[in-house]
Protein backbone atom coordinates (compact mmCIF):
# COMPACT_ATOMS: atom_id res chain seq x y z
CA UNK A 1 0.00 0.00 0.00
CA UNK A 2 1.37 3.50 -0.88
CA UNK A 3 1.26 6.27 1.82
CA UNK A 4 1.07 9.83 0.47
CA UNK A 5 -0.38 11.14 3.64
CA UNK A 6 2.47 13.79 5.11
CA UNK A 7 4.76 13.11 2.29
CA UNK A 8 7.56 15.94 1.80
CA UNK A 9 7.37 17.97 -1.43
CA UNK A 10 9.34 20.31 -2.55
CA UNK A 11 7.73 22.90 -5.66
CA UNK A 12 10.49 25.02 -7.30
CA UNK A 13 9.11 28.21 -8.58
CA UNK A 14 6.52 27.65 -5.80
CA UNK A 15 5.95 31.45 -5.76
CA UNK A 16 5.15 32.12 -9.55
CA UNK A 17 1.65 31.56 -11.49
CA UNK A 18 1.12 27.37 -11.75
CA UNK A 19 3.66 26.77 -8.53
CA UNK A 20 1.60 29.04 -5.88
CA UNK A 21 -1.63 27.07 -6.37
CA UNK A 22 0.52 23.63 -6.39
CA UNK A 23 1.55 24.73 -3.48
CA UNK A 24 -1.70 26.01 -1.30
CA UNK A 25 -3.68 22.77 -2.99
CA UNK A 26 -0.67 20.28 -1.54
CA UNK A 27 -1.44 21.73 1.19
CA UNK A 28 -4.71 21.54 1.61
CA UNK A 29 -3.89 17.81 1.10
CA UNK A 30 -1.66 17.76 4.24
CA UNK A 31 1.75 17.15 1.97
CA UNK A 32 4.61 18.96 3.75
CA UNK A 33 5.35 21.45 1.29
CA UNK A 34 8.61 23.40 0.62
CA UNK A 35 9.02 26.07 -1.84
CA UNK A 36 11.96 27.64 -3.52
CA UNK A 37 12.00 30.89 -5.30
CA UNK A 38 13.81 33.50 -6.01
CA UNK A 39 11.21 35.97 -6.85
CA UNK A 40 12.23 36.51 -10.49
CA UNK A 41 8.60 36.90 -11.71
CA UNK A 42 6.80 34.80 -8.47
CA UNK A 43 5.72 37.06 -4.95
CA UNK A 44 5.26 35.41 -1.86
CA UNK A 45 1.71 36.94 -2.02
CA UNK A 46 0.60 34.52 -4.52
CA UNK A 47 0.43 31.73 -1.47
CA UNK A 48 -2.41 31.57 0.53
CA UNK A 49 -1.19 29.40 3.05
CA UNK A 50 2.21 30.77 2.86
CA UNK A 51 2.36 30.32 6.86
CA UNK A 52 2.17 26.76 6.25
CA UNK A 53 5.28 26.14 3.95
CA UNK A 54 8.61 26.07 4.81
CA UNK A 55 10.21 29.00 2.18
CA UNK A 56 13.53 29.53 0.86
CA UNK A 57 14.06 32.24 -1.03
CA UNK A 58 17.27 31.40 -3.31
CA UNK A 59 18.10 30.59 -6.84
CA UNK A 60 18.32 27.28 -8.09
CA UNK A 61 21.49 27.80 -9.59
CA UNK A 62 22.66 28.34 -6.29
CA UNK A 63 24.06 24.72 -5.04
CA UNK A 64 24.35 25.76 -1.25
CA UNK A 65 20.32 26.59 -1.55
CA UNK A 66 19.51 23.72 -3.63
CA UNK A 67 21.52 21.79 -1.46
CA UNK A 68 19.45 22.73 1.50
CA UNK A 69 16.34 22.47 -0.16
CA UNK A 70 16.69 18.84 -1.15
CA UNK A 71 17.27 17.46 2.78
CA UNK A 72 14.38 15.17 3.46
CA UNK A 73 12.39 15.48 0.56
CA UNK A 74 10.72 12.86 -0.76
CA UNK A 75 9.29 14.67 -4.34
CA UNK A 76 10.26 17.56 -6.20
CA UNK A 77 7.81 19.11 -8.50
CA UNK A 78 10.11 21.34 -10.85
CA UNK A 79 8.36 24.17 -11.93
CA UNK A 80 11.25 27.18 -11.38
CA UNK A 81 12.30 28.98 -15.08
CA UNK A 82 12.44 31.91 -17.04
CA UNK A 83 9.34 31.30 -18.99
CA UNK A 84 9.09 34.65 -21.08
CA UNK A 85 10.16 33.76 -24.93
CA UNK A 86 10.66 37.81 -25.52
CA UNK A 87 13.21 37.72 -22.59
CA UNK A 88 14.88 34.44 -23.67
CA UNK A 89 15.81 36.07 -27.23
CA UNK A 90 17.39 38.78 -25.78
CA UNK A 91 19.06 36.60 -22.71
CA UNK A 92 19.46 33.19 -24.09
CA UNK A 93 22.38 32.47 -22.04
CA UNK A 94 20.11 33.62 -18.70
CA UNK A 95 17.67 31.48 -19.72
CA UNK A 96 19.67 28.41 -20.46
CA UNK A 97 21.46 28.52 -17.35
CA UNK A 98 18.19 28.58 -15.11
CA UNK A 99 16.14 26.50 -17.33
CA UNK A 100 18.75 23.46 -18.30
CA UNK A 101 21.65 24.26 -16.00
CA UNK A 102 18.99 24.85 -13.09
CA UNK A 103 17.50 21.60 -13.55
CA UNK A 104 20.59 19.17 -13.89
CA UNK A 105 21.68 20.84 -10.97
CA UNK A 106 18.38 19.40 -8.77
CA UNK A 107 18.63 16.22 -10.52
CA UNK A 108 22.01 15.96 -9.09
CA UNK A 109 21.00 16.72 -5.59
CA UNK A 110 17.59 15.08 -6.04
CA UNK A 111 19.68 11.38 -7.06
CA UNK A 112 21.77 12.08 -3.99
CA UNK A 113 18.72 12.12 -1.80
CA UNK A 114 16.70 9.45 -2.76
CA UNK A 115 13.73 11.28 -4.45
CA UNK A 116 11.39 8.95 -4.85
CA UNK A 117 9.26 11.20 -7.53
CA UNK A 118 10.62 14.58 -9.73
CA UNK A 119 8.48 16.24 -12.30
CA UNK A 120 9.57 18.34 -14.20
CA UNK A 121 7.49 21.09 -15.94
CA UNK A 122 8.39 21.37 -19.25
CA UNK A 123 6.24 22.90 -22.34
CA UNK A 124 4.74 22.00 -25.15
CA UNK A 125 6.93 24.54 -27.28
CA UNK A 126 9.36 22.16 -27.56
CA UNK A 127 7.33 20.92 -30.67
CA UNK A 128 7.64 23.80 -32.55
CA UNK A 129 5.40 24.19 -35.44
CA UNK A 130 3.28 21.57 -35.45
CA UNK A 131 3.26 18.37 -38.64
CA UNK A 132 0.23 16.78 -37.59
CA UNK A 133 -2.28 17.57 -34.81
CA UNK A 134 -3.08 16.61 -32.33
CA UNK A 135 0.30 16.41 -31.35
CA UNK A 136 1.38 13.17 -29.58
CA UNK A 137 4.22 12.80 -27.41
CA UNK A 138 6.37 11.12 -30.80
CA UNK A 139 5.64 14.56 -32.56
CA UNK A 140 9.32 15.69 -34.15
CA UNK A 141 10.86 18.12 -31.29
CA UNK A 142 11.94 21.31 -32.99
CA UNK A 143 11.98 24.36 -30.54
CA UNK A 144 11.54 27.80 -32.25
CA UNK A 145 12.80 29.71 -29.56
CA UNK A 146 15.46 29.89 -26.26
CA UNK A 147 13.19 29.50 -23.99
CA UNK A 148 11.77 26.56 -25.55
CA UNK A 149 14.99 24.80 -26.50
CA UNK A 150 15.99 25.32 -22.89
CA UNK A 151 13.38 23.66 -21.57
CA UNK A 152 13.70 20.83 -24.32
CA UNK A 153 17.61 20.66 -22.58
CA UNK A 154 15.85 20.02 -19.22
CA UNK A 155 14.19 17.59 -20.69
CA UNK A 156 17.03 15.61 -21.83
CA UNK A 157 18.83 15.77 -18.68
CA UNK A 158 15.75 13.96 -16.57
CA UNK A 159 16.00 11.39 -19.56
CA UNK A 160 19.97 10.75 -19.06
CA UNK A 161 19.14 10.96 -15.61
CA UNK A 162 16.61 8.42 -15.47
CA UNK A 163 18.52 5.69 -18.10
CA UNK A 164 21.82 6.33 -16.49
CA UNK A 165 21.11 5.78 -12.85
CA UNK A 166 17.13 4.40 -12.67
CA UNK A 167 15.67 7.34 -11.63
CA UNK A 168 12.53 7.45 -12.83
CA UNK A 169 11.35 11.08 -13.53
CA UNK A 170 8.34 12.31 -15.13
CA UNK A 171 8.23 15.34 -17.98
CA UNK A 172 4.87 17.00 -18.28
CA UNK A 173 4.74 19.05 -22.07
CA UNK A 174 2.38 21.50 -20.56
CA UNK A 175 0.19 23.39 -22.99
CA UNK A 176 -1.48 26.98 -22.58
CA UNK A 177 -2.44 27.43 -19.20
CA UNK A 178 -4.51 30.13 -17.75
CA UNK A 179 -6.48 31.25 -14.93
CA UNK A 180 -6.78 33.31 -11.81
CA UNK A 181 -3.37 34.47 -10.66
CA UNK A 182 -1.41 34.62 -14.28
CA UNK A 183 0.14 37.87 -13.96
CA UNK A 184 -0.31 40.81 -16.30
CA UNK A 185 2.44 42.33 -18.14
CA UNK A 186 3.88 42.86 -21.72
CA UNK A 187 5.24 39.25 -21.60
CA UNK A 188 1.58 37.59 -20.15
CA UNK A 189 -0.22 34.88 -22.46
CA UNK A 190 -3.58 35.81 -24.61
CA UNK A 191 -6.35 35.39 -22.30
CA UNK A 192 -4.50 37.57 -19.84
CA UNK A 193 -3.98 39.97 -22.25
CA UNK A 194 -7.33 40.40 -23.66
CA UNK A 195 -8.99 40.32 -20.23
CA UNK A 196 -6.98 42.94 -19.45
CA UNK A 197 -7.60 45.10 -22.46
CA UNK A 198 -11.56 44.57 -22.80
CA UNK A 199 -11.84 45.58 -19.03
CA UNK A 200 -10.27 48.85 -20.02
CA UNK A 201 -12.52 49.30 -22.89
CA UNK A 202 -10.21 48.20 -25.66
CA UNK A 203 -10.42 45.39 -28.70
CA UNK A 204 -8.24 42.67 -28.04
CA UNK A 205 -5.62 42.60 -30.43
CA UNK A 206 -5.17 39.72 -32.76
CA UNK A 207 -2.16 38.79 -34.63
CA UNK A 208 -2.51 37.85 -38.24
CA UNK A 209 -6.67 36.31 -39.39
CA UNK A 210 -7.35 35.05 -35.56
CA UNK A 211 -7.47 31.28 -37.01
CA UNK A 212 -4.59 30.03 -35.52
CA UNK A 213 -5.11 27.37 -32.81
CA UNK A 214 -4.54 26.90 -29.06
CA UNK A 215 -4.97 24.38 -26.14
CA UNK A 216 -6.08 26.04 -23.40
CA UNK A 217 -5.94 24.32 -19.78
CA UNK A 218 -7.31 25.65 -17.05
CA UNK A 219 -5.07 25.94 -13.74
CA UNK A 220 -6.60 23.50 -11.34
CA UNK A 221 -6.55 21.10 -14.39
CA UNK A 222 -2.87 21.40 -14.26
CA UNK A 223 -2.66 21.06 -10.71
CA UNK A 224 -4.67 17.82 -10.66
CA UNK A 225 -2.25 16.56 -13.22
CA UNK A 226 1.05 17.04 -11.02
CA UNK A 227 -0.70 15.67 -7.97
CA UNK A 228 -1.74 12.71 -10.06
CA UNK A 229 1.69 12.37 -10.70
CA UNK A 230 3.00 12.63 -7.59
CA UNK A 231 0.58 9.52 -6.34
CA UNK A 232 1.51 7.79 -9.30
CA UNK A 233 2.31 4.13 -8.79
CA UNK A 234 4.67 3.22 -11.76
CA UNK A 235 8.46 4.10 -11.19
CA UNK A 236 9.30 4.49 -15.01
CA UNK A 237 10.54 7.21 -17.02
CA UNK A 238 7.31 9.21 -18.63
CA UNK A 239 6.59 11.94 -20.64
CA UNK A 240 3.29 13.21 -20.70
CA UNK A 241 1.68 16.05 -22.67
CA UNK A 242 -1.08 18.00 -20.44
CA UNK A 243 -3.71 19.77 -22.52
CA UNK A 244 -7.17 20.21 -22.72
CA UNK A 245 -7.05 18.04 -25.99
CA UNK A 246 -9.20 20.70 -27.43
CA UNK A 247 -7.48 23.20 -30.10
CA UNK A 248 -9.41 27.02 -29.96
CA UNK A 249 -8.89 29.62 -32.59
CA UNK A 250 -7.65 32.87 -31.08
CA UNK A 251 -10.53 34.81 -33.08
CA UNK A 252 -12.98 31.94 -31.34
CA UNK A 253 -11.30 32.75 -28.09
CA UNK A 254 -11.75 36.83 -28.21
CA UNK A 255 -15.80 36.39 -29.29
CA UNK A 256 -16.05 34.25 -26.39
CA UNK A 257 -13.92 36.41 -23.52
CA UNK A 258 -16.08 39.61 -25.20
CA UNK A 259 -19.07 37.70 -25.04
CA UNK A 260 -18.33 36.52 -21.54
CA UNK A 261 -17.41 40.29 -20.60
CA UNK A 262 -21.14 41.30 -22.45
CA UNK A 263 -18.51 43.98 -24.61
CA UNK A 264 -19.86 42.13 -27.77
CA UNK A 265 -19.64 46.37 -29.18
CA UNK A 266 -16.00 45.83 -29.12
CA UNK A 267 -14.67 44.53 -32.28
CA UNK A 268 -11.00 42.55 -32.51
CA UNK A 269 -8.26 44.48 -33.66
CA UNK A 270 -6.00 42.71 -36.17
CA UNK A 271 -2.02 43.44 -36.30
CA UNK A 272 0.61 41.71 -38.53
CA UNK A 273 1.38 38.13 -37.52
CA UNK A 274 4.39 38.27 -35.19
CA UNK A 275 7.59 36.19 -36.27
CA UNK A 276 8.23 32.93 -34.42
CA UNK A 277 4.23 32.21 -33.65
CA UNK A 278 3.06 28.83 -34.72
CA UNK A 279 -0.07 28.65 -36.15
CA UNK A 280 -1.45 24.98 -35.09
CA UNK A 281 -1.08 23.45 -31.39
CA UNK A 282 -3.43 21.15 -30.10
CA UNK A 283 -2.63 18.08 -27.63
CA UNK A 284 -3.46 14.67 -27.98
CA UNK A 285 -3.97 13.82 -24.31
CA UNK A 286 -4.59 9.55 -24.94
CA UNK A 287 -1.23 8.55 -23.13
CA UNK A 288 -1.90 10.77 -19.69
CA UNK A 289 -5.44 9.45 -19.49
CA UNK A 290 -4.41 5.64 -20.06
CA UNK A 291 -1.33 5.88 -17.16
CA UNK A 292 -2.24 8.73 -14.72
CA UNK A 293 -6.67 8.42 -15.00
CA UNK A 294 -6.14 12.26 -16.33
CA UNK A 295 -9.14 14.08 -17.41
CA UNK A 296 -9.40 18.02 -17.54
CA UNK A 297 -12.55 19.11 -15.40
CA UNK A 298 -12.68 22.49 -16.49
CA UNK A 299 -14.17 23.57 -19.63
CA UNK A 300 -12.88 27.15 -21.64
CA UNK A 301 -16.34 29.05 -21.07
CA UNK A 302 -16.15 28.29 -17.42
CA UNK A 303 -12.11 28.60 -16.56
CA UNK A 304 -12.86 32.05 -18.44
CA UNK A 305 -15.71 33.02 -16.20
CA UNK A 306 -13.53 32.27 -13.51
CA UNK A 307 -10.30 34.05 -14.61
CA UNK A 308 -12.98 37.12 -15.79
CA UNK A 309 -14.01 37.34 -11.93
CA UNK A 310 -11.03 37.39 -10.57
CA UNK A 311 -9.70 40.23 -12.71
CA UNK A 312 -13.02 42.16 -11.46
CA UNK A 313 -12.37 41.06 -7.89
CA UNK A 314 -8.84 42.78 -8.12
CA UNK A 315 -10.65 46.03 -9.66
CA UNK A 316 -12.75 46.84 -7.17
N1 LIG B 1 2.10 29.32 -17.98
C1 LIG B 1 2.05 28.48 -19.00
O1 LIG B 1 1.19 28.58 -19.89
C2 LIG B 1 3.05 27.37 -19.12
C3 LIG B 1 2.96 26.51 -20.24
C4 LIG B 1 3.88 25.47 -20.36
C5 LIG B 1 4.85 25.29 -19.40
N2 LIG B 1 4.92 26.13 -18.34
C6 LIG B 1 5.99 25.89 -17.35
O2 LIG B 1 5.42 25.95 -16.06
C7 LIG B 1 6.37 26.45 -15.13
C8 LIG B 1 5.76 27.55 -14.31
O3 LIG B 1 5.31 28.58 -15.17
P1 LIG B 1 4.42 29.82 -14.66
O4 LIG B 1 3.49 30.14 -15.75
O5 LIG B 1 3.91 29.54 -13.31
O6 LIG B 1 5.52 30.96 -14.63
P2 LIG B 1 5.98 31.95 -13.47
O7 LIG B 1 6.98 32.88 -14.08
O8 LIG B 1 4.80 32.53 -12.78
O9 LIG B 1 6.72 30.95 -12.47
C9 LIG B 1 8.09 30.64 -12.54
C10 LIG B 1 8.65 30.79 -11.13
O10 LIG B 1 10.04 30.44 -11.15
C11 LIG B 1 10.76 31.38 -10.36
N3 LIG B 1 12.14 31.40 -10.82
C12 LIG B 1 12.64 31.88 -11.99
N4 LIG B 1 13.96 31.71 -12.03
C13 LIG B 1 14.31 31.11 -10.86
C14 LIG B 1 15.56 30.68 -10.31
N5 LIG B 1 16.71 30.85 -10.99
N6 LIG B 1 15.56 30.12 -9.09
C15 LIG B 1 14.41 29.96 -8.39
N7 LIG B 1 13.21 30.35 -8.85
C16 LIG B 1 13.17 30.91 -10.08
C17 LIG B 1 10.02 32.69 -10.61
O11 LIG B 1 10.28 33.68 -9.62
C18 LIG B 1 8.58 32.23 -10.62
O12 LIG B 1 8.00 32.27 -9.33
C19 LIG B 1 7.59 26.86 -15.95
O13 LIG B 1 8.56 25.86 -15.84
C20 LIG B 1 7.07 26.95 -17.37
O14 LIG B 1 8.08 26.66 -18.30
C21 LIG B 1 4.05 27.18 -18.18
Amino acid sequence: MYNFFGMNILVTGGAGFIGSRLADRLVEKKYNVTVVDNLFSGSRGNLKYIDKIQFLEGDIRDESIVNRCLKGQDAVIHLAAIISIPYSMIYPDETFDVNSVGTLKLLKEALKNNISRFIFISTCAVYGEARYLPIDEEHPLDPLSPYASSKLFGEYFCVRYSRLYKFPTLIYRVFNVYGPGQGYSDYSGVITKFINRVMNGAPPIIYGDGYQTRDFIYLDDIVDAVIMGIEYKQRRQQIFNIGSGRATSIIDLAKMILDLMDMKSLKPIHEEKRKGDIVHSHANIARVRIELGFEPKISLKEGLKRTIEEFRALKK
